[in-house]
């Protein structure tokens, strides 16, 4: 398949689907995604703007691909889903494909799609899909569930033009993810930036890598150890978490990595779904039901294009678990500062947020 790519970041969809397809056109503003994308992809168009992205572009296309601007669809960004200006540009994704027609749409997002903004967003992309004669389906999952150490739930959406996306997406029904039950015996990942209002309290894994945080530094969540070390990844480490090898961002200015790595879609989750979309599969209709009003869109669900939208019962593993554990990995960390420490208890002291017992203390016996 010829995939076109907007809105390419760190290429987490090209690098996903690998070899085995190829990318004609990949697609950011910001410059550090640019250098990275012409150190990774260095026979492929690149063009800046979406705005500026043409049908003649990208007229061979077979999957149309975008991790479109998540700002306005986030719980931490404004909320403001299409009247923002940044998640709205996924308007461009559906210019793109009413001109040029590609067999397939394939779009990620953070899972609050669902629900933020009145679900509108979401609403939109059916609407969307559905406007231009395509059957859809979205389906939430778990990147921990495909073999990295990182609880990283989000939205994937494909739009087909003559077949079923549920073949694609829903046909493997999935198994449950082991229930987020911390242990101090084992890494616990925590958010070191907030404390507050959250803490991503996660065991033996980290909460999801973002862009920035509420103290406005971009860094990478942190681990309390338990021989009482806390620590965080080195980038290199991080780009692991996402799937890509070490080193993919290497041509970004450092302080750029985080973010790039933060925003990207997990790889080996696009690889899940590009050898699906290779042997596409009948899902078992027995597992719908009828789609639910919003404000609160289901977790999975079909639509066959003509009216018809149902919710299905899926999981957001796949049959083949293969669970990412920091304790079995040999990762690369570096000590977090006393200031940082120290900054994070305070603030969690101060909070009403629920810490399990024995969390802190560990960590101000690290401080002392
Ligand atoms: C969520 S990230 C996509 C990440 C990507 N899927 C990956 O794997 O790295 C959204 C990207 O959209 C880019 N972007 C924002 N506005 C854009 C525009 N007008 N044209 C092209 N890219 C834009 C941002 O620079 C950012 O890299």
């Amino acid at each position: 398949m010829r995939i076109v790519s907007l809105f390419s970041g760190a290429g987490g969809f090209e690098a996903g689907f690998g070899d085995t397809h190829r990318t004609i056109l990949v697609n950011d503003v910001a410059m550090s995604a640019r250098d990275v994308l012409r150190q990774r992809f260095p026979d492929v168009a690149l063009i800046e703007d979406v705005r500026n992205v043409q049908p003649d572009d990208i007229n061979s296309a077979d999957v149309l691909v975008a991790g479109f601007p998540c700002q306005d669809v986030s719980i931490v960004g404004g909320q403001r889903g299409l009247a923002g200006t940044r998640s709205a540009l996924v308007e461009h994704v559906f210019r793109l494909a009413r001109a040029t027609r590609p067999s397939h749409i394939l779009l990620e997002n953070v899972q609050s799609i669902r629900f933020v903004h009145g679900g509108r967003v979401l609403l939109y992309l059916m609407h969307a899909a559905e406007k231009l004669g395509y059957s859809w389906a979205y389906r939430t999952l778990d990147s921990r569930a495909f073999g990295l150490p990182q609880r990283r739930r989000r939205f994937y959406f494909l739009a087909s033009r003559d077949s079923d996306p549920g073949e694609v997406l829903l046909s493997d029904a999935g198994s449950t993810l082991p229930a987020n039950s911390l242990d101090l015996s084992l890494p616990v990942g925590f958010y070191w930036t907030e404390g507050r209002s959250g803490h991503g309290l996660t065991a033996d894994a980290i909460p999801p890598l973002k862009t920035g945080s509420s103290i406005g530094i971009p860094s990478p969540p942190a681990v309390l150890f338990p021989d009482g070390s806390v620590k965080i990844p080195t980038i290199e480490t991080a780009e692991r978490f996402q799937g890509f090898p070490e080193g993919w961002t290497g041509a970004a200015s450092p302080r750029l990595r985080w973010g790039l790595v933060g925003n990207a879609v997990s790889v080996p989750v696009v690889r899940w779904i590009s050898d699906r979309m290779n042997s596409p599969a009948p899902w078992d209709h027995k597992l719908s039901s009828p789609m639910p009003d919003r404000p609160i869109w289901p977790l999975a669900a079909w639509g066959n294009g003509r009216g018809l939208r149902l919710a299905v019962s899926v999981q957001e593993a796949p049959s083949s678990l293969d669970i990412g554990r920091i304790s079995h990995g040999n990762y690369s960390w570096t000590d977090l500062s006393d200031r940082a420490l120290s900054g994070f208890v305070n603030r969690a002291r101060e909070s009403r947020l629920l810490y399990p017992g024995g969390f802190l203390e560990h960590l101000e016996a690290r401080l002392r």
